[in-house]
């Protein structure tokens, strides 16, 4: 049995202006021990589709409006509230972009370690505090007993983000969830959390969801990769795979967008023409068919399904095998 297994999640919101389907049917399983990158651009639904799992979804005005999210077993969506306190942060630990909003700024770095931990489980506040300096270490905050009564403020941007994660995995979670936790620092940082989290994954043996904008950072991360556009999963699969072979028209494109995409070399950057479509009023067939140059009578007619293509690779696309060879470029603009 997987890790987790998600199938057929839904999630709306209700605003003035219309339903927002944010997402729209998603389905993936993740192994134990396995990291699995989500890639997309802006607003295709990757932070809903993860807040959602551990119901962290405002309600309303959103609404978990479908499916399921097995975990170890047990249907996260399924849980009362109070069943979720016993996974939110000691099985599953979240991650994100800004520590800042996570972070108390009126309370020591130290404590609020220790905090995590002595809630999280039954140790006293003595061995919480002693738990809180061994992980701060663990995640390479320099002189972390020095450093327990410091205040958020007085740390980095990259080091806050150091601090994150130590409370993230104090309880050793089988899941933790990265919601683009490098993207507001600067590229050698962001290099430093990428081999921190790959240590602490091989260390804890834990399972890695990493969701990020960037297909360069996912492929230095993820086994797996799995391509959203408008909240839909269009390909999915081992990332050596949909690197060398996607076959979705949008990974096409996303590969293009890249300095070194399926190739690794370094190619002229292209990008999708167009944007992604209102969540709202969603075009008619596949999501992607307004941008796609591939588009075929077909496409404009019914929501292409995730069909098979042979170890653990997917892709849900009306001209799966019957793009022509050459034009596995994708429609670009100079
Ligand atoms: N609280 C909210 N109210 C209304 N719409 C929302 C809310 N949160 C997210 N959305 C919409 O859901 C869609 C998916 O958002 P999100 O998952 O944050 O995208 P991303 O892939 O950038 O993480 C977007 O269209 C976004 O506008
Ligand atoms: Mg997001």
């Amino acid at each position: 049995m997987p890790l987790l297994q998600v199938e057929d999640l839904r999630v709306h919101f209700r605003t003035k202006d219309g339903l927002v389907r944010a997402v729209n049917g998603v389905s993936y399983e993740l192994e134990e021990g396995d990291i699995l990158g989500i890639v997309g651009e802006s607003g295709c639904g990757k932070s809903v589709s993860a807040l959602a799992l551990l119901r962290l979804i405002p309600e309303p005005p959103g609404e978990i409006a479908g499916g399921h999210a097995y975990f170890e077993g047990q249907d996260l969506l399924a849980l009362k509230r109070k069943e979720l306190y016993g996974i939110r942060g000691r099985k599953i630990a979240m991650i994100f972009q800004d520590p800042m909003t996570s972070l108390n700024p009126v309370m020591p770095i130290g404590e609020q370690v220790a905090e995590a931990i002595w809630v999280n489980s039954s140790v006293s506040r003595r061995e919480a505090r002693r738990r809180a300096i061994e992980v701060l270490a663990q995640v390479g905050v320099p002189a972390p007993a020095e450093r327990y009564k410091d205040y958020p403020h007085q740390f980095s941007g990259g080091m806050r983000q150091r601090v994150m994660i130590a409370m993230a995995i104090s309880c050793q979670p089988r899941l933790l969830i990265a919601d683009e936790p490098t993207t507001a620092l600067d590229v050698t940082i962001q290099a430093q959390i990428v081999e921190l989290v790959k240590r602490l994954q091989r260390e804890l043996g834990m399972a890695v969801i990493w969701i990020t904008h960037d297909l360069g950072l996912v492929a230095r991360v993820a086994r797996r990769i799995c391509v959203m556009y408008a909240g839909r999963i269009v390909e999915i699969g081992p990332i050596k795979e949909v690197f060398s072979r996607p076959q979705h028209p949008y990974t096409l494109g996303l590969l293009a967008s890249v300095p070194r995409g399926r190739t690794g070399r370094r190619q002229p950057l292209r990008h999708i023409e167009g944007a992604p479509p209102d969540m709202i009023s969603l075009p008619p067939g596949c999501a992607f068919q307004p941008r796609c140059q591939f588009c075929a009578e077909e496409c404009l007619q019914e929501e292409p399904s995730l069909v098979a293509l042979g170890d653990g690779h997917l892709a849900a696309c009306h001209r799966l095998g019957r793009l022509p060879v050459e034009a596995l470029a994708p429609k670009v603009a100079s």
